[in-house]
């Protein structure tokens, strides 16, 4: 098994860029639910991360809930058109729910969660992702909490993955050629 090193072009984020985001995003989030409950809903599997991450660096109590969705379509591009995989667990009618994503890329998966979330009547909704590309800050997705705007390069990750892989790198990074063509 070759080092994962060797694979990546470049390191986009640095592992201490993230977590000093994270805490900064956390803190906001300690701050504006203050006296509220609170579950935050991590989509599988990408946003493992941010959950756990985020989630630790909280000084409150929080509830965890997680969904598996798939979009239809091939490759590295998602169709909008949504499956779940995995429900959740809870019934958040009535809850401050807060949705957590590694990243908005054309923004399909989240619109489509958002919509189905909403109907179960939630006391209110709101996005947390750590990462959003160029295309979805054109739609009218409204990510309360964001990370960082980034290029439009296929990135890998802090939970994002390139063909299941990668997703266990402590930071954010671009690969190398040889990887796809191999
Ligand atoms: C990736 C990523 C987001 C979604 C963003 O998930 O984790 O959930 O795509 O793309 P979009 O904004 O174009 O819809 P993926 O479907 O690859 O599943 P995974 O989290 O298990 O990797
Ligand atoms: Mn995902
Ligand atoms: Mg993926």
């Amino acid at each position: 098994e070759k080092d994962l090193g060797t694979d990546i072009a470049k390191v986009l984020i640095p592992e201490d860029q993230l977590q000093a985001k994270i805490r900064e995003l956390a803190a906001q989030i300690d701050a504006d639910y203050e006296g509220k409950d609170l579950l935050l809903v991590a989509v599988l599997k990408g946003a493992v991360m941010v959950m756990a991450d985020l989630s630790r660096a909280m000084h409150r109590h929080v509830s965890l809930d997680f969904m598996a969705v798939s979009s239809y379509g091939s490759g590295t591009k998602s169709s909008g058109v949504v499956r779940i995989l995995k429900d959740l667990d809870t019934d958040i009618s009535g809850k401050n729910v807060l949705i957590v994503e590694d990243i908005v890329d054309s923004g399909l998966t989240l619109s489509w969660l958002i919509e189905n979330l909403r109907t179960r009547q939630p006391a209110s909704l709101e996005v947390c992702a750590i990462l959003r590309k160029p295309e979805a800050v054109k739609t009218d997705i409204d990510v309360k909490y964001i990370g960082f705007d980034i290029p439009n390069e296929f990135v890998v990750g802090y939970g994002l993955d390139y063909a299941e892989k990668y997703r266990n790198l402590p930071f954010v990074g671009t690969l190398a050629p040889h990887v796809y063509s191999s």
